[in-house]
């Protein structure tokens, strides 16, 4: 059984909602709790909660926001306002939240569980930094971060990878505090990320399960599928949290990976947030993924995600008023 926290920014990208359906899809995994990152902390911890609810498990997993600046509170937040817009989080009150920073929760979580947490990191790092400069002790007790985050474009002789990955970018002095923590992490880029596709096909197949979670998956997707082709010219969106979920699942699924020391930039004039790899640091504890198994990935995911639990029923109402798991 695998402990998990997960700590995403749920509400923008539609890959996080999909990651944390995969997760409850997952018998293996033991899901410890979920800390939200990054701008509208409460708003994104209302939607995992609706999501929870599709399955009849809310309140049954604690959910803990973090805090909504950037860790040195002098970045702007990226796009704000334009969390969750389908999906309804109006009338869910905030005492289905924790009443405690993400960043409590993830040390208390860790502290209970010694050695045997292990942190899926898909969101801008805010939280786990203010973790580990809270407490790094009890975050040195972490079994291993898998993240979501960076580029490299060693390999992209087309020019088509960005310099900078969005949760790096988005938070880079947090990012720099997780890398120099030396935590045992294993980095899953843009460079194997966008080998990811979930296009009209999967749609169409969404649309076909009887489920109140695939019906709500589907709708997401029905509205994010014509945003990222106006925006991009895309048919298809990537599932960057996904991946780095299955990757933690089932890690052969990874063909070639590579022991880094990671550095941040954070001070470029068109580089802030480049992940770079640093060899004369020595102590080399990233793991980077470069090289994954695109096609068993799509199938393990879509095998889960077509699947769901059943629900047991949806509790699709908010809770009464302090009735929440706080
Ligand atoms: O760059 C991809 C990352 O940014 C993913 O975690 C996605 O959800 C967005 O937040
Ligand atoms: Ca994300």
């Amino acid at each position: 059984m695998h402990k998990i926290l997960l700590d995403t920014d749920i509400g923008t990208d539609i890959d996080d909602i999909l990651a944390l359906s995969f997760l409850l899809a997952s018998p293996e995994i033991e899901l410890l709790g979920i800390t939200t990152a990054y701008g509208n902390t409460v708003l994104r911890g209302k939607i995992a909660y609706q999501v929870l609810a599709h399955l009849g498990r809310a309140g049954q997993i604690p959910i803990a926001a973090g805090q909504p600046a950037t860790l040195t509170s002098s970045r702007p937040i990226f796009w704000p306002g334009h969390e969750g817009k389908n999906i309804d989080h109006v009338g869910i009150p905030d005492h289905v939240l924790l009443d405690q920073p993400a960043e409590d929760f993830i040390l208390e979580t860790v502290k209970a569980q010694e050695g045997e947490v292990t942190i899926l990191a898909i969101a801008p790092l805010g939280n786990l930094a203010r973790a580990i400069l809270k407490a790094p002790d009890t975050m040195a007790r972490v079994k291993r971060i898998y993240m979501m985050g960076g580029v490299f474009g060693r390999n992209d002789p087309t020019f088509l990878l960005p310099v900078t990955e969005h949760n790096i970018h988005s938070d880079p002095e947090a990012a720099q505090v997780v890398f120099e923590s030396g935590l045992p992490i294993t980095l899953v880029p843009l460079d194997v990320t966008t080998k990811t596709r979930l296009g009209q096909e999967e749609l169409q197949a969404l649309g076909e399960v009887d489920h109140p979670l695939a019906r709500l998956l589907h709708a997401e997707l029905s509205a994010w599928l014509p945003f990222v082709q106006a925006h991009d010219g895309r048919e298809f969106t990537h599932m960057h949290d996904p991946l780095t979920a299955a990757l933690l699942l089932r890690p052969a699924l990874v063909v070639h990976s590579q022991s880094m020391c990671i550095g941040v930039e954070t001070q470029g004039v068109y580089t802030t947030g480049q992940t770079v790899p640093i060899s004369a640091a020595g102590f080399k504890h990233v793991e980077v993924v470069l090289q994954i198994d695109a096609p068993a990935f799509q199938s393990f995911f879509l095998e889960r995600v077509l699947q769901l639990p059943v629900a047991n029923p949806p509790n699709l109402e908010p809770l009464p008023e302090e009735s929440g798991p706080r």
